[in-house]
């Protein structure tokens, strides 16, 4: 591979196609743990997806144009291009010293954060490489160019510990989940606008207490989330190029659906690192509290039903969600009948918590004129 012509950081690299290789490049070694811990796959860890090309191609921005092109000249402008590489705002890390809990939790959120940055990536790059609709191809291009920096990014912090996730593998070698394409754009349209909320939320907790910042990264979470922001505006686009996405008596169901799964998750994810989160100074329940009020906002500007996050089942249920979790890893580790029994115990517990989530009555709302958004919080 010719790595002189290209730039030396996957920051500066222009396209997905660069970034990548230029991270295939710098990896001397290969990190079996963080390989094989971002490819597990179980309900909470992130996934590979894959779909309908063909469909996605098909799509006509033709409804959107004027909001489209704005959001592509925004995008080719390029404004984090070299951002994301260490300088000199990249304190020393002294993981030798970091509480072995705390390192434990911490290496496990940048490994699962590194999968889901790349998951993003694999499957917007094969939207570009094999569809035909300039528009739709050129989007997918920016949007797998970002996400490779960012994985990119992640895979530098990890390297200071000794880690690395070898992203050529999990190309390979991870199992790929097929989603309709409307799936996909309720699922990845959320995906990326709670990532904005996430890394908001933290960054703006921790400018206004810096002395829980115990790793630099936290640093560029500003202009991290502003990229998942903009990803997050393309997809309102493409579903509202076809309203019965998102007006449909079915796919209302769905969109609660994709909702009630993707915030149950983040938060029986969440609580299985307390150390991580002592160590920011954030409760978990107000962090999952403010990210729900922040997402529910931003998907006003597309979705017509908010879930009621205040209702008294809400919580209720999701801490029995959580509980429900830890019982099912306790049965997986203690094995034999007994693992096996405390593991449907488990899983049927988590089941009829999600129903009791699922059921709530959502909040119906109306949808605005225009979807466009700037990132407020
Ligand atoms: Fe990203
Ligand atoms: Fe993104």
């Amino acid at each position: 591979m010719n790595i002189q012509n290209t730039p030396k950081h996957s920051a500066d690299a222009t396209t997905v196609e660069e970034g990548l290789a230029i991270q295939e490049e710098q990896a001397k070694f290969d990190d079996d743990f963080a390989t094989e811990t971002a490819m597990s796959n179980t309900l909470l860890t992130p996934r590979f997806y894959t779909t309908d090309f063909d469909e996605l191609d098909a799509i006509d921005v033709t409804p959107v144009r004027k909001d489209w092109d704005a959001l592509i000249a925004q995008m080719e402008s390029d404004p984090n291009k070299g951002h994301f590489k260490k300088n000199e705002d990249w304190d020393h890390v002294d993981w030798d010293a970091m509480e072995p809990k705390l390192k434990a939790e911490f290496i496990d959120f940048l490994i699962s954060s590194c999968t889901a940055e790349f998951s993003g990536c694999v499957l917007y790059k094969e939207m570009k490489r094999r569809g035909s609709n300039k528009d739709i191809t050129q989007l997918f291009q920016l949007m797998a160019r970002d996400e490779a920096r960012h994985a990119g990014f992640i895979n530098d912090a990890l390297r200071e510990a000794g880690l690395r996730v070898n992203l050529g593998f999990l190309t390979q070698s991870k199992k790929y989940t097929y989603f309709r394409p409307k799936f996909i754009y309720y699922a990845t349209y959320l995906s990326e606008k709670i990532g904005y909320a996430r890394y908001i939320t933290i960054f703006r907790h921790l400018e206004a207490h810096p002395e829980h910042r115990f790793h630099p990264i936290f640093k560029w979470f500003e202009e991290w989330c502003n990229d998942e922001f903009s990803h997050g505006e393309a997809f309102a686009l493409l579903m509202k190029t076809d309203p019965k996405l998102t007006e449909s008596f079915t796919n209302k169901l769905w969109i609660k659906f994709f909702l009630t799964a993707v915030y149950s998750t983040m938060y029986v994810r969440d609580h299985q690192r307390p150390a991580f989160h002592k160590a920011l100074g954030v409760d978990p329940d107000w962090y999952a509290h403010e990210v729900f009020t922040k997402t529910s906002v931003l998907t006003g500007q597309i979705f017509p039903l908010m879930l009621d996050i205040e209702h008294p089942r809400w919580q209720r249920n999701l801490e029995r969600m959580q509980k429900a979790n830890v019982q099912i890893a306790e049965a997986k580790k203690r094995g034999g009948v007994s693992g096996f029994f405390g593991n449907v115990a488990g899983s049927a517990k988590a089941a009829l918590a999600f129903v009791s989530l699922y059921t709530i009555p959502a909040i119906k709302h109306q949808v605005p004129e225009s979807t466009v958004l700037r990132p407020a919080y």
